[in-house]
């Protein structure tokens, strides 16, 4: 059994990501379509040794197509996404359009697989956020154990979370300061290039930013209405992967050996924890790796059963490619799709 995809924004970070986790995880396809704007109709992208002509969303026909993977921003998806839904092709869409739709499921698949039935209403299921992804893996078999009441993070997320044009800004800038010549500040607020920035997506009336919020409504989607979380989101000056600052309240006693050994075992996890120089993972290491990296748990004294640690992933795999192609795979592991075309 296989699957016709199509992948909208494959000229994108996230697209060329997805292809390559596609080709690496041996996803059952009988062919794959790189899709994007009309500006990149004829060029090429690869597909482990192949090579894919792009060509434009806006002409493509998606009748014949199983699964569209589609990373092309919000805009894009709330336009194009229903429409292909509704041509019996189902999307997986990492924006941000559908996150928060009550017919639409928001999945993570180590943490609320069950959910996914729930595509069926629209066609169309939900990657979450980047810095959301690799938290809630990281926080689930926590909560499961001891009860999370209250979570406080701060990310420090990479300049790839802007998309390509981010990490141009971040080259650009760099190689200007090196120079001494003019530093130009177009995609972001303010200079990143040896500098952090608080600020990601737009400011909301009680002064937190769309990033933080979709970090507490993504959180309660898929873990627990139930908990609380306050988020502060800063941009840094790293090419790839996301870095968090978790510190979290259970209502259960924790503690960090047993957090150590929880986390060991847990699906998508994966613990580095020396209390060493060098003991704990930073973002340059989780580049181009599945796992969502755990360090430096330790116990928190001031609040009761209260837990600090440190997580980092691939924003570009665990926050978006990787898990928007695992749920692909659990849509055809649990028999929710059939291919449309039957092998000859
Ligand atoms: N980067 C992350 O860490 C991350 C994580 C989770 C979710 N996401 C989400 O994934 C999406 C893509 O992010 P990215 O980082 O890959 O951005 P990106 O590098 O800027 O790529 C954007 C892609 O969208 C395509 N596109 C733009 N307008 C289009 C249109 N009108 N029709 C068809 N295709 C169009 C672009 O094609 P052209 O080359 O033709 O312009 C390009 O392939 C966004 O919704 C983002 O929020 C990103």
């Amino acid at each position: 059994m296989s699957f016709k995809v199509a992948v909208v924004g494959a000229t994108g970070n996230v697209g060329r990501e997805m292809l390559n986790i596609l080709e690496e995880r041996g996803f059952p396809v009988s062919e794959v379509v790189a899709l994007a704007s009309r500006r990149s109709q004829g060029t090429e992208v690869s597909f482990g040794d192949r090579t894919l002509k792009v060509k434009a969303l806006d002409q493509y026909d998606f009748s014949d197509t199983d699964i569209c993977v589609m990373s092309a921003g919000g805009n894009v998806s709330k336009e194009w996404s229903p429409k292909i839904g509704k041509q019996g092709c189902v999307v997986i869409d990492n924006s941000s359009a559908f996150r928060y739709d009550q017919d639409v499921p928001l999945i993570v698949p180590e943490v609320n697989p069950d959910a996914i039935s729930l595509f069926t209403r629209k066609n169309i299921i939900a990657n979450p956020n980047c810095s959301t992804a690799q938290l809630v893996v990281a926080l689930k078999p926590l909560h499961d154990f001891a009860t999370i009441k209250r979570v406080v993070v701060a990310t420090y997320q990479s300049v790839s979370g802007a998309g390509k044009e981010g990490m141009d800004e971040l080259f650009t800038q760099t190689r200007a300061v090196f120079v001494a010549d003019q530093v130009d500040v177009k995609k972001f607020t303010k200079r990143i290039a040896f500098n952090v920035i608080p600020h990601i997506d737009v400011f909301l009336d009680d002064g937190f930013t769309k990033e933080e919020w979709k970090m507490v409504a993504e959180t309660k989607k898929m873990l627990d209405p139930k908990i609380k979380l306050t988020a502060t989101c800063v941009r840094v000056p790293v090419f790839i992967g996301h870095s968090e600052a978790v510190n979290i309240e259970f209502e259960k006693p924790i503690t960090a050996d047993e957090a150590r050994d929880i986390l060991r075992d847990a699906p998508g996890c994966q613990v580095l924890d020396k209390r060493e120089d060098g003991g704990y993972i930073t973002p340059l290491e989780s580049a181009g790796e599945d796992a969502t990296f755990i360090s430096r748990i330790r116990e928190d004294s001031t609040v009761d059963n209260g837990l600090s640690m440190w997580v980092v992933s691939d924003n570009l795999r665990k926050g978006a490619a990787l898990n928007a192609v695992q749920i692909a795979e659990l849509l055809v592991e649990r028999g929710l799709i059939q291919p449309k075309k039957k092998a000859a």
